[in-house]
């Protein structure tokens, strides 16, 4: 038996380069082993985002973005987390069996107490009751389909750790084994990738590279890149300068090791080690741009291909919540 890969993605934002390298190729690599359930966190997006353009809009970009990255949605369940109402019962029934305390505990709940306590404003200020119950939902997301593993970043860990404690307090207090218990899996690159000023690539940082700029933007951006002011003629240390960074991400071993030789023996410019960046990025990154550009203009087929995930999923899901409903009481 398959193990079931589960992984909710955020209509918030398209895609960079960092979570192209750190979530969407080790997302779509597991789905070669796992059964894949992976998911536009629709319901998720709205606690923050209320602008229904936006929601809208970002949700079909989303999802082709995974699919101009190779998602096969033959082989991966690929839905809306909306058009699987299942979900909410879930989240609903879930709520009685957690405490209070635990989600006291969530440490983006804790960030936002203690930034407002610094700004002298009220503990709450700005929490509503979908931030707060947040690792609620994503349990019921994940605890529907009997997920073994989430693939996700080390900030989403305390969620699923909050995922297994709902779902072991819902089992031993109904004796049961409804619950699969699910484990996170690392996003081990997500750490590395390096943005254009060298700290981690993240849009909260403004250090971002679009995964479909287009060429032009893209060179543009590479060109930025901060480096040191070091001159032509000296020997440059590949290991802390960023472009080398990056390069590594996309390039092959031999080519690799020819750029760190360059770097290593001096008379090469920091134009020519981003020219060499640009071109492997480019020439890599270039068919799923092309990909994206013609499947943005077709959200009809998009929208299909969801659909057909969601009529799936909803089977399975409308299992479970028979399931749980009788072993509650509730029939
Ligand atoms: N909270 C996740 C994030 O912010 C998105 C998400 C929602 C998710 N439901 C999930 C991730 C279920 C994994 C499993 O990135």
């Amino acid at each position: 038996m398959k193990k079931v890969a589960l992984t909710g993605i955020k209509p918030t934002g398209i895609p960079h380069i960092g979570n192209f390298l750190g979530a969407i190729q080790p997302a779509l690599k597991l789905s070669e082993t796992c059964e894949a359930r992976y998911f536009i966190a629709d319901y998720h997006a709205i606690n923050t985002v209320k602008k229904s353009n936006v929601i809208r809009q970002m949700s079909v970009k989303v999802a082709a973005a995974w699919l101009a990255c190779g998602l096969d949605p033959e082989q991966v369940l690929f839905y809306k987390q909306s058009s699987v109402p299942e979900t909410f019962e879930l989240s609903t029934i879930l709520m009685a069996y957690t405490p209070k305390g635990l989600m006291n505990r969530a440490h983006a709940y804790k960030a936002i107490l203690q930034s407002n306590a610094e700004s002298g404003k009220d503990p709450d200020d700005g929490v509503n009751m979908g931030l707060f119950t947040y690792p609620i939902l994503m349990a019921a997301d994940i605890l529907l389909f009997d997920t073994d593993y989430v693939p996700v970043g080390n900030d989403q860990f305390q969620h699923v750790e909050m995922a297994v404690d709902i779902a072991q307090s819902f089992n031993f207090i109904h004796s049961c084994e409804a619950f699969k218990l699910p484990q996170a899996l690392a996003h081990e690159q997500s750490k590395t990738v390096v943005g254009l000023d060298g700290r981690k690539m993240s849009k909260s940082y403004g250090n971002i590279i679009p995964l479909f700029a287009a060429e032009k933007e893209l060179r543009k951006l590479i060109m930025k890149i901060v480096t040191n002011s070091q001159t032509i003629e000296e020997p440059k240390d590949p290991d802390t300068c960023s472009v080398f960074a990056l390069y590594k991400c996309f390039a092959t071993d031999e080519q690799i090791k020819a750029l760190r030789q360059r770097y290593l023996a001096g008379g090469m410019g920091w134009g020519h080690a981003k020219q060499e960046l640009f071109e492997v990025m480019n020439a890599q990154l270039s068919p799923y741009r092309e990909k994206y550009n013609a499947l943005i203009q077709d959200s009809a087929y998009i929208n299909s291909v969801l659909q057909e995930g969601s009529l799936k999923a909803r089977e399975l899901a409308s299992q479970k919540i028979k399931l749980l409903r009788g072993i509650m009481g509730i029939d």
